[in-house]
């Protein structure tokens, strides 16, 4: 079974080499005076070369799982891992680099920047490392990775010019284009149309499949599922199942199954 699902952590160290590890993570928040589990105990690991979705109804905790997870948000107790570096040790400096350097992000919400082209927006974590706007490396590399989303002849368009799904095919270049552990995407496809939510999943797809990443996606969308290796399922903050090549069917009798708050 490729991805685990346990309540308690292994005896002993971890081993480094898995994308992405949780272990008894819980955030908490304070709500009308009381403590209230966004994400409660929840520990799972997710191998290199997986694509993955966390699945769960709204107000589950899904965006939570991911933003612990990437590192965006910091558990209220519990370890998280990428390749094995534990994020709870990381001071806030080192927690923004190793963001920048081996995780990408693809939201809902473009966040691409309208006064920058579509290559320099794909360009821009190149150079938030460090990397020379005039070192023409960083253009090739761009277009390279504008090449694999099917923009190559739209880069030095304003994103205000695409349309949203070529916008979204932007922004996975842009999570792409640093060659990350882990690209997290939440609700990548959430505002597009069916035939476009199908081009950027299939993106995903081929991200995990020819270059051997790791895509962790938080979707609604049962169809949106069918495309991952396996699914997790969230309820009130826990993880209550998994599974294996997900299709439509399973996914949406799943999510048909009891309520939660
Ligand atoms: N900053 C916060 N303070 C208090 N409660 C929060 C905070 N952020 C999230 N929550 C609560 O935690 C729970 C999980 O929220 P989360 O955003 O993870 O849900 P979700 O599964 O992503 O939902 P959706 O599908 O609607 O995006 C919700 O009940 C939410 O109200
Ligand atoms: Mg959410």
């Amino acid at each position: 079974m490729p991805l685990r699902t346990r309540r308690r952590p292994p005896p002993g160290p971890t081993t480094g080499t898995d994308a992405l590890t949780l272990e008894s993570v819980t955030r908490r928040y304070r709500r009308g005076g009381r403590d209230f589990h966004a994400l409660e105990n929840v520990s799972m690991t997710v191998p290199p070369g997986r694509f993955l979705a966390v699945m769960g109804r709204s107000g589950s905790g899904k965006t939570t799982f991911l933003q612990c997870a990437a590192g965006l948000d910091r558990p209220t107790s519990g370890t998280v891992r990428i390749g094995g570096t534990d994020l709870s040790r990381l001071s806030e400096p080192a927690l923004t680099r190793l963001r920048r350097d081996r995780i990408g992000f693809v939201f809902q919400s473009l966040n691409l920047v309208p006064s920058l082209t579509a290559g320099e927006n794909t360009a821009l974590p190149l150079l938030l490392r460090g990397m020379n706007p005039h070192d023409p490396a960083v253009r090739e590399r761009a277009l390279r990775t504008l090449a694999a989303v099917g923009l190559r002849d739209r880069a030095d368009d304003s994103p205000l010019r695409l349309s949203g799904g070529q916008q979204q095919r932007v922004a996975i270049a842009r999570a792409l284009v640093t060659d990350p552990a882990v690209i997290f995407a939440d609700e990548p496809t959430g505002a597009l149309d069916p035939v476009t939510a199908h081009e950027v999943l299939r993106l995903l797809r081929e991200a995990v499949d020819a270059s051997g990443h790791t895509v962790v996606m938080v979707t609604h969308d049962p169809q949106a599922a069918a495309w991952t290796d396996e699914a997790i399922f969230i309820e009130s903050g826990r993880i209550v199942a998994h599974e294996n090549h997900p299709t439509p069917q399973t996914v949406t009798r799943r999510l048909a199954g009891p309520g939660e708050r």
